[in-house]
């Protein structure tokens, strides 16, 4: 039996009495009901391999398939095998990336509040990430329960929000780290274009409701541009006080996985002369928040 030990009364657990490298059915059963209850939970001392990370992951559902590896890597080396995000400032010879080097710029854009792949139509149900080297200071990941933040609005504010629809652009959050908007070739634009997204959602396990925010986020459907911004950065703002708020502070060999349909996340800044290597296997949800027939493509 594995124990679950909460960091916060309903949004952190850490998850102890268990090796993920053999990790049985049984197990596995408890870790989900713990990942759909609470919405991040931690493992510590799991040095899993590459495989390892990859098969628990796949128990969750579909593995995300990135274009990342295509239009990132020059040549297409890369210093992890494929099927995962390298979530480092290394290249694909293990040495620090430059300051210009398009990598370092696009992971930059995980500093910006932000939830894994809402740049897709389907996007991600969870992401897990584990460390192998890791910073003494800065380079913690904060993430902000989505939950706790909708629950916090008085009602008339929710029923204005519900039913609205929001507009998210992978490239937005990359222009706002200063990635050169001439090295975006129609060739690129086209691999990711934006699409729509509800802004309230209602988590299928547990029925509750959570906003679905991110740095991505462009423009709100049926508003003009100057309203949409103030409505999105106003609701991040209110999501992202302290109360809401959960740093984890990494050591290596951490496991840590998180719920995208209910959080946000960012990283902290540090000094990027040292090493910080992680990984992320990366899994889609079961479909579309909002429905492909239903809505123009953005
Ligand atoms: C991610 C991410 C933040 C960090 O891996 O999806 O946003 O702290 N990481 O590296
Ligand atoms: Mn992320």
């Amino acid at each position: 039996m594995i124990s679950i030990k909460p960091a916060t009364p309903t949004f952190v657990a850490e998850i102890g009495d268990v090796d993920l490298a053999r990790l049985t059915d049984a197990d596995f059963a408890d870790i989900e009901a713990a990942f759909e209850r609470y919405a991040v939970l931690i493992f510590h001392n799991q040095p899993i391999t590459e495989e390892q990370q990859l098969a628990f992951a796949r128990r969750f559902g579909e593995l995300e398939v990135s274009v990342q590896p295509f239009v990132q890597t020059p040549g297409g080396k890369r210093r992890i095998g494929d099927g995962m995000q390298d979530i480092s400032n290394l290249d694909e010879n293990g040495k620090l990336l430059s300051e210009s080097d398009n990598r370092r710029l696009i992971n930059l854009a995980n500093q910006f509040w932000h939830t894994d792949s809402s740049f897709k139509r389907r996007p991600a149900r969870m992401s897990m990430l584990t460390a192998q080297s890791v910073v003494s200071t800065g380079g913690e990941t904060e993430f902000a329960d989505m939950r706790a933040a909708w629950d916090a609005l008085p009602a008339d504010r929710q029923q204005k929000l519900e039913g609205l629809i929001a507009e998210h652009d992978y490239y937005r959050s990359r222009l706002m780290v200063g990635l050169d908007p001439k090295s975006i070739s129609p060739e690129r634009r086209a691999l990711r274009p934006a699409v729509p997204q509800v802004l309230v959602r209602t988590h299928p396990a547990t029925g509750r409701k959570s906003l679905y925010l991110a740095s991505h986020i462009t423009r709100i459907f049926g508003m003009d541009a100057a309203e949409g911004r103030n409505l999105v950065d106003e609701l991040t703002a209110h999501a992202t006080q302290r109360a809401f708020v959960y740093q984890h502070r990494w050591t290596v060999d951490d496991v840590v996985l998180w719920d995208n349909r209910c959080t946000m996340h960012r990283g902290r800044p540090f000094d990027e002369s040292l090493p910080r290597a992680m990984r992320r296997a990366t899994i889609s949800d079961v479909g579309p928040t909002v429905p492909e027939d239903s809505h123009p493509a953005a």
